[in-house]
């Protein structure tokens, strides 16, 4: 049996090393150190069952770089879309893959344009930090990850890619790898599988593919085909379908010059029947997705750009929130603003880490989190996260689009992107 504090000196070993340098040895560990990590580390696979408004499970599967129209002539995505709703105006946030992976997680690009190695500080909260406020159990699965919580750079370390790191969002976080259980939350197919079998699977999941079935490193063709094993199986099993929502969707679009849409569809248990095969064209991020958790469990907001996010209509029916329609034209998402992550292209700016906002009741009406209160109390928040549509503004894209909403009392509301 593995003891805690093997397990804490282990992890504490590899959180020494989480500061924005990495020692190439916390990069790229040795085999010894990852056979060994092998044989110690066990997977943690928490179970709940904590009912939520519009389901009582999500699933999310990232696919990558495709152009939404490429992901739609496939013939597997489609199909699949058929089975449940087609979400066509669904936005990726930015370019290239590690900043989408990181917003879904937290709420924030922090600025990040490139796909380095990035640690982000404790003081950074995420997704992880509001499903424990409920104890609602949640998890990853990475296909290849040579063990739960790894946190090298890639794996294997060279070769064909199949593990990276860049499309693990969080990993990326101090507040996951500095805790003890957290990152052995973080598993592979695998455990997946065993998760599966013992009905020990998480209420909220991110799943990613490896670099092949992702379409990364192969084509939509390859990925569809993934889909098509992958899913319709866990579509037919009762114990991971019922009450479940599942998205897939992609982590960017292909085109950075194309407004950043990209394929999304919602399958499983939790979409009403008469909903199935058809499409729902309310404006979507993936900071929705973090709204909408929040909505449906009752959770509060991390004070980022989910404060302002539409939520899901499946959700925001149920709450009775009502979501803003955006005005299009203009509207790509595909740059990226000053941060400390950020390689570069803001070197005239401060690369201050953004404070979020700590007060306000956020789309999904539970306010923001206290850890993040507690945080940033009496700082005033980097931008206008009520909005929707998140800043985006390297060259003034995005800047003056108009968003707007009519209550059911009548009243107009509106803003416009600045
Ligand atoms: C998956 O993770 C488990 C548990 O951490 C590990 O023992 C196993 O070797 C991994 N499997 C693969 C295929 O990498
Ligand atoms: C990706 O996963 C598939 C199985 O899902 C496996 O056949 C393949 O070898 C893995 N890696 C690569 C680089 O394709
Ligand atoms: C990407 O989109 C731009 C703008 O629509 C277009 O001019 C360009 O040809 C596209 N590039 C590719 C490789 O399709
Ligand atoms: C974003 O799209 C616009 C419009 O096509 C283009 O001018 C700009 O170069 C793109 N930005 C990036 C970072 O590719
Ligand atoms: C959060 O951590 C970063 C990096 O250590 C630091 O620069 C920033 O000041 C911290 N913010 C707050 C509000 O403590
Ligand atoms: C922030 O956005 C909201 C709408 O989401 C708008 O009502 C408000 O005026 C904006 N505040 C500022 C300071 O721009």
């Amino acid at each position: 049996m593995f003891t805690k504090q093997t397990l804490s000196a282990f992890v504490g070993a590899l959180a020494l090393a989480a500061a924005k340098t990495i020692p190439a040895s916390d990069e790229y560990p040795t085999a010894a150190e990852i056979a060994s990590a092998q044989e110690s580390v066990l997977p943690y696979s928490p179970v709940s069952n904590v009912k939520g408004l519009a389901f009582n499970r999500f699933a999310q599967i990232w696919i990558e770089n495709t152009d939404y129209q490429t992901a739609a002539d496939d013939v597997n995505f489609a199909k699949l879309a058929k089975e449940g709703i087609l979400l066509t105006n669904y936005f990726a946030l930015t370019h290239p893959s590690e900043p989408n992976y990181a917003a879904s997680a937290a709420g924030d690009t922090f600025g990040m344009d490139n796909d380095d190695f990035h640690q982000l500080p404790a003081n950074i909260s995420t997704i992880a930090d509001i499903l424990d406020t409920k104890r609602i159990s949640w998890g990853q699965y990475q296909e290849d990850l040579p063990y739960a919580g790894y946190q090298g750079y890639r794996y294997p370390e060279s070769g064909a890619n199949e593990y990276v790191r860049k499309h693990d969002p969080l990993i990326l976080f101090d507040s996951v790898t500095n805790d003890a259980v957290r990152p052995r939350q973080i598993k592979n197919f695998t455990t997946f599988y065993e998760d599966l079998k013992h009905h020990s699977i998480p209420q909220y999941m991110f799943i990613t593919p490896n670099m092949t079935n992702d379409a990364h490193d192969s084509d939509i063709t390859v990925a569809g085909d993934f889909l098509e094993r992958f899913v319709p199986p866990l579509l037919r099993n009762e114990y991971f379908s019922k009450d479940t929502l599942m998205l897939v969707t992609f982590d960017e679009s292909g085109n950075y010059s194309v407004p950043n849409r990209v394929y999304s569809f919602l399958v499983g248990g939790a979409v009403p029947e008469h909903l199935k095969g058809t499409t729902d064209d309310t404006f979507y991020t993936h900071y929705s997705i973090i709204a909408s958790l929040s909505a449906n469990w009752g959770l509060p907001s991390l004070g980022r750009w989910d404060c302002g996010a539409n939520l899901l209509k499946l959700v925001a029916e149920k709450t009775g929130y009502v979501n803003y329609e955006v005005d299009y034209d203009g509207l790509y998402l595909n740059e990226t603003y000053p941060g400390p992550l950020s390689d570069g292209d803001y070197s005239e700016y401060e690369p201050l880490w953004s404070v979020p906002a700590t007060s306000g009741s956020c789309s999904a009406g539970h306010g923001i989190a206290d850890v993040v209160k507690k945080t940033y109390h009496g700082l005033k928040p980097t931008y206008n996260y009520t909005s929707p549509i998140p800043y985006d503004a390297k060259t003034g894209n995005n800047v003056g689009l108009k968003y707007f909403r009519t209550l059911k009392n009548g009243k107009k509301q509106s803003g416009i992107t600045a």
